[in-house]
C-alpha cells in the first residue's frame, strides 16, 4: 500500500525509517510531510517507539502522528492520550478476541474522523458488516480480561524461551532486556500485550519442522486470538533488510494465547525436544 498504491494513485511518497530512532524520524520530515504513522509493537520485530516523544516530533513539524496500535490493544496503550491524534486499531485482532471475524477502526478527534468518515467510508466503502461488528462487539466485551492472560502468559512464556541455550534472542517488550523495555513501561500501563519474536540456533529446516510438531500453537499468520498462533519468517524475507541482525537467520513471531500458560509452555517443549534441540 505504501510503496506501490500511494504513490501510483494518489502521488502519496513515503521514507520509511526505523521509528524507535528518533532521530531518523527527525531528519526524516520533508517541507510536503503531512503525515507520521508508526506501529508499535511494531510487526515483526515487536519494537518499541516512543509516541510521546514522536508525537512532539510531528506537532512541532504541523504534521500529524498516527499510531497502528493493534499489537497493544486500547487496554494496554491509549496512542490518542499520548498525544497521537490517530489511533488505528485492526480489531480483528485483540478487540474481537476470537479469531472469527474482520473489522478495523480509527480514532481520533471528531474533526479528523468526520473526515475519515465520508471519505472513506462513503467514497471508498471502508465498511464494516453488520454481522462481523456484531461478533465484534460480543467480543470486546471480554478485553480486560482477555488482555490480562495475554499480558501474563506471553511475559512467562518469554522469560521461558529467554532461559534456553539454543534460543539466539527473544523480542518482547515486557523483558528488561529489551531495548524499548523502559519506553514500553512507560506508554503500555496495563502490560506488554501477546507478541513476541524469538530466533533459534538452527537450520532451516529445522524451524518448520519445530512448527509442524506443535500441537497446541497453531501455524497462522493472524494475532490476538484466544489459541496461540506462530509464524516462522525465514531468512529470505522481502524485509530482511529492514529487521536487526540477529533476525537474519529467520525467526518466529509468536502471538501467546489465553490457554494455560503450563499448555504453551509443555507444547514449545515438545517441539523443541522433537527437533532435537532439548534431550
Ligand atoms: C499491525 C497491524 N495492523 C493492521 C493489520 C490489518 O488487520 P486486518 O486483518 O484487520 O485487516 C494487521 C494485520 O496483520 C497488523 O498486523
Amino acid at each position: 500500500m505504501l510503496t506501490e498504491y500511494l504513490p501510483d494513485k494518489y502521488d502519496i511518497e513515503c521514507t520509511f525509517v526505523d521509528s524507535s530512532n528518533l532521530e531518523e524520524v527527525k531528519t526524516a520530515i520533508r517541507p510536503n510531510t503531512k503525515l507520521i504513522h508508526i506501529e508499535t509493537p511494531g510487526n515483526p520485530v515487536i519494537n518499541i517507539s516512543d509516541i510521546e516523544e514522536i508525537a512532539k516530533i510531528a506537532h512541532s513539524n504541523n504534521v500529524l502522528l498516527s499510531v497502528d496500535n493493534t499489537f497493544a490493544s486500547l487496554y494496554n496503550q491509549r496512542p490518542t492520550s499520548l498525544g497521537a491524534d490517530l489511533s488505528i486499531e485492526s480489531l480483528t485482532k485483540y478487540i474481537n478476541g476470537h479469531g472469527d471475524a474482520m473489522g478495523g477502526a480509527v480514532l481520533g478527534k471528531k474533526a479528523l474522523i468526520d473526515k475519515i468518515r465520508k471519505e472513506a467510508m462513503v467514497n471508498l466503502g471502508g465498511t464494516i458488516s453488520p454481522f462481523n461488528a456484531w461478533l465484534i462487539m460480543r467480543g470486546a466485551v471480554t478485553l480486560p480480561l482477555s488482555m490480562k492472560q495475554h499480558n501474563s502468559n506471553a511475559l512467562k512464556v518469554a522469560k521461558y524461551l529467554e532461559s534456553l541455550p539454543f534460543v539466539t534472542f527473544v523480542s518482547y517488550p515486557g523483558l528488561k532486556s529489551h531495548p524499548g523495555h523502559e519506553i514500553a513501561k512507560k506508554q503500555m500501563k496495563n502490560g506488554f500485550s501477546g507478541a513476541l519474536s524469538f530466533g533459534i540456533a538452527a537450520d532451516y529446516d529445522t524451524h518448520n519442522a519445530f512448527v509442524s510438531h506443535l500441537k497446541i500453537i497453531t501455524s497462522a499468520v493472524s494475532l490476538g486470538h484466544d489459541e496461540s498462533l506462530i509464524v516462522f519468517f525465514g531468512p529470505n524475507d522481502e524485509r530482511q533488510h529492514l529487521y536487526p541482525s540477529e533476525f537474519s537467520n529467520g525467526f518466529f513471531r509468536l502471538s501467546v494465547g489465553i490457554e494455560d500458560v503450563e499448555d504453551i509452555i509443555n507444547d514449545l517443549e515438545q517441539g523443541f525436544r522433537k527437533v532435537g534441540l532439548i534431550y
